[in-house]
């Protein structure tokens, strides 16, 4: 059966953008910006992304685009009677975990922006940090976000890749950036902004730890959803003629100005009014509304805020769950429909433990973390290195030449002519590289 396609190229680009930009971009970068030398960072960051990231993201593109399968039938098809179709299955293994609790946080982003619009978020005195505590470990504010934002990506991804996750990513992509300008207007207006661009943007080496780079390095993974193989997926949806290099590109740039956007748009507001950037989670919920409540028609910033973390994290769990919805539904609409409500609920349930981890369930612990905890380092530090490792290794030793010549020939001369540099990176480079990774990620380097 022929199955779905994007309508165009821009529609695969946003979907694939909202893909990558996510919590990655815009939560967990500007946390580890404060601490890792600022600008520095941010250098070894766009370095790494698209020294790293991008021939990464290319190689899902290929294996995706030049098969028009999903991830497991896709790596099935390229290497017949072999096991690298175990790839796709790790992948389906991995955005299940990843959107089981990456639904948690969505869930905290959809009753915080509830509060935002209903006016009860911001009130003066309040002590956030408290308050977010209580709302993490309340079970049923947990487990009940939880579930509404699960049932917003289900919803969209059974309406189809066109009907749904295009049409939702075109309206959700363009309004992430516009509300993304508000923002950055906002904070730039503020009498003493000065010091947060400083502190974000000015590079100090001295800041960056050996520690800092190993993290910039896994985040560019993370940041641009590869390893997970949902972007094989989303590109088995492109026209056969379109060039993949400059979507590839455009899904980088994307994110990288993404990043940087977020850190416009938070450190000079915080600087302004005299607060400290703190660590972890704290930034949306302890941090910003604070920083909001001293402001004039601060509920109305804040609320702005958070339905731009709801766009980039819906867009973000889209993905997650379109790789396992389209191994089951065999291009068929009905069974694609029913997947996605069976699936989405499995799902839902597997990410009880970590909604709950916060509050009654935050004793059950091992080797010092939670089941929250232990999930995201589970997909973080093991499971994404490893199909990171495995795709590079794939496509550069068993993909099929003669397929690899005929997709790089559609592409524009300047790529044309590295196809050698291509696949010294993908044989040589980067599997050394996500080796390291992953030992620093298991602190299993003696540095
Ligand atoms: N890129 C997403 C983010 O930054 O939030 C997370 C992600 C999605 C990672 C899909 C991996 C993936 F396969």
């Amino acid at each position: 059966m022929k199955s779905e396609q994007w309508s165009s190229k821009l529609g695969f680009i946003l979907a694939s953008a909202g893909s990558a930009i996510g919590l990655g971009a815009i939560w967990k970068f500007p946390n580890v910006v404060a601490t890792s030398g600022g600008g520095a960072f941010f250098l070894v960051f766009a370095l790494f992304t698209l020294g790293i990231g991008l021939p990464l993201l290319l190689a899902e593109f290929l294996i995706g685009r030049s098969t028009g399968k999903e991830a497991v039938s896709a790596y099935r098809h390229l290497a017949p009677g072999s096991r690298w179709h175990w790839i796709g299955y790790l992948g389906m293994a991995t955005c299940s975990l990843l959107l089981s609790f990456y639904s948690v946080v969505g869930g905290w982003i959809v009753l915080y922006f509830l509060r935002g619009v209903s006016g009860t978020l911001l009130e003066a005195n309040r002590d956030y940090g408290a308050f977010f505590g209580q709302t993490t470990a309340d079970p049923w504010a947990a487990v009940l976000s939880q579930a509404a934002f699960m049932l917003l990506t289900i919803v969209v991804v059974a309406q189809g890749v066109k009907q749904g996750i295009e049409r939702a990513s075109r309206i959700m992509m363009p309004g992430l950036f516009l509300l993304f300008l508000v923002l950055i207007v906002r904070s730039l207006s503020l009498p003493g902004m000065e010091a947060g661009l400083v502190y974000f943007l000015k590079p100090d080496f001295s800041q960056l730890s050996s520690e800092a780079v190993l993290y910039a390095l896994g985040q560019s993974f993370f940041c641009l959803s590869v390893g997970g193989s949902c972007m094989v997926t989303y590109s088995s949806y492109l026209s056969k003629q379109e060039p993949l290099g400059k979507p590839a590109v455009s899904v980088v740039g994307l994110n990288l100005m993404t990043s940087l956007m977020a850190g416009i748009a938070i450190f000079p507001a915080l600087f302004a009014l005299g607060m400290k950037p703190v660590e972890g989670p704290g930034l949306l919920f302890v941090t910003l509304p604070a920083v909001f409540e001293q402001l004039p028609y601060g509920s109305v910033f804040i609320t702005v805020f958070l339905a731009l973390f709801l766009f980039a994290t819906l867009t973000s769990a889209f993905s997650l769950l379109e790789i396992v919805v389209a191994a089951f539904a065999h291009g068929d609409a009905a069974r694609r429909r029913k997947m996605c409500w069976l699936i989405g609920s499995i799902i839902f349930a597997l990410g009880v433990p970590s909604a709950l981890s916060f509050g009654i369930g935050k004793d059950i612990v091992w080797m010092g973390k939670t089941v929250f905890d232990l999930a995201d380092f589970a997909v973080s530090n093991v499971l994404l290195p490893l199909g990171v490792l495995l795709i590079s290794v794939f496509v550069g030793y068993r993909f099929p030449m003669s397929i690899l010549r005929e997709e790089w020939s559609k592409m524009s001369p300047w790529w044309r002519k590295g196809l050698g540099v291509y696949l010294f990176l993908l044989r040589f480079v980067l599997p050394i590289i996500v080796l390291i990774v992953f030992l620093n990620g298991m602190n299993w380097l003696p540095f």
